[in-house]
């Protein structure tokens, strides 16, 4: 594009005539000035909007990492901390509360002659080797019995199996939630247990103690019994279809415990909105303690909470490094 060009006028000249005069004289030409315009536009405009866009999508990125910092989730410790004792033993329990973890989750179960324990059907078998025992075909004698320090080497001392009410009343003091995990098994199954649950609550007056229960009965039992309990049903993959388990349907709850992969963005909103809370179980890995970090869940369930208590911390200096402000 030339910007200097020969032109050619029209000059009205006396005598009538017309001649043509050829001068030379820096040109723009219009097509020029409108380029010159754009490209003035161009930079007064573009680069302000990209900044502006590029710090919205560093700071939407920020957020999503760190919004969780407004309303960080309790941390539960699943059957205390089981990385350092064994799970559910006064041992286990008393190091999760050391590490100062929010919430501690017990495993519920019944003996055969109706005592609660602080007992796993699982952790009961790796203790009695036996793959098939369950709890509810042991007497409250032959439980007490048992030592959990033949499974695990260098415990506090505390060999036993705590009951309930023995568990409790180290723990419902020093923790801002206990969740009892209700099991169902033989052979009395749901008939007495939430009474049975109920009576050991009030008698150590554990009134941050919450109750759920893979059993909706049992959990529908408690509602109806104890308006003041909170209580929780549990959300996963049925095992006898494969599909998850309906979300909404028990009007009472106020909780719902959730299997941690089938949690998302929408599931929360739907949760929330019937004014539930979100309860990740049980989060024992990085991936997924990020992931519950991210969807801003009410609580996350693990066997690890020093882990993620760490993690927690960690991702917190970084959000707080790059920027990120909590509101107080
Ligand atoms: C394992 O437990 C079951 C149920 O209590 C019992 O019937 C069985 O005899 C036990 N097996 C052994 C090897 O102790």
């Amino acid at each position: 594009m030339a910007i200097f060009g020969w032109r050619q006028r029209r000059r009205p000249l006396d005598g009538g005539g017309t001649r043509r005069r050829l001068f030379f004289r820096p040109l723009y030409s219009r097509k020029f000035k409108r380029m010159i315009l754009f490209a003035v536009a161009f930079l007064a405009i573009f680069p302000p909007l990209f900044f502006h866009f590029k710090l919205r999508r560093i700071r939407q990125i920020v957020s999503q990492k760190c919004d969780w910092l407004h309303h960080p989730p309790l941390v539960c410790a699943h059957g205390g901390d089981s990385t350092l004792a064994f799970p559910n033993t006064i041992d286990a329990y008393s190091y999760a509360i050391s590490s100062r973890v929010d919430c501690i989750e017990v495993d519920v179960s019944r003996s055969s002659d109706g005592v609660l324990f602080a007992l796993h059907n699982r952790d009961l078998q790796r203790i009695a080797r036996n793959s098939s025992v369950q709890v509810g075909d042991l007497s409250m004698k032959q439980i007490k019995e048992l030592d959990v320090s033949q499974i695990v080497k260098g415990s506090l001392g505390n060999r036993r199996i705590p009951t309930l009410e023995d568990a409790l009343s180290l723990i419902s003091n020093s923790v801002r939630q206990v969740i009892l995990d209700a099991k169902v098994g033989p052979p009395m199954y749901e008939k007495g247990l939430a009474q049975d649950i109920l009576s050991v609550i009030e008698k150590v007056q554990c009134n941050n103690c919450i109750v759920w229960a893979k059993s909706d009965s049992l959990a529908r039992d408690i509602i109806r019994r104890a308006a003041d309990i909170t209580v929780g049903y549990i959300v996963m993959v049925d095992p006898s279809t494969g599909m998850r388990n309906n979300l909404l349907r028990m009007r009472g709850a106020r909780v719902v415990g959730v299997y941690h992969p089938l949690i998302d963005e929408k599931l929360i909103r739907v949760v929330r909105g019937r004014n539930k809370g979100v309860y990740a179980w049980t989060v024992d890995d990085a991936d997924p303690m990020k992931r519950m970090l991210h969807l801003g869940v009410d609580a996350v369930v693990t066997s690890n909470p020093a882990m993620f208590q760490g993690f927690m911390e960690d991702l917190r200096t970084k959000c707080l490094e790059e920027g990120f402000s909590i509101r107080t």
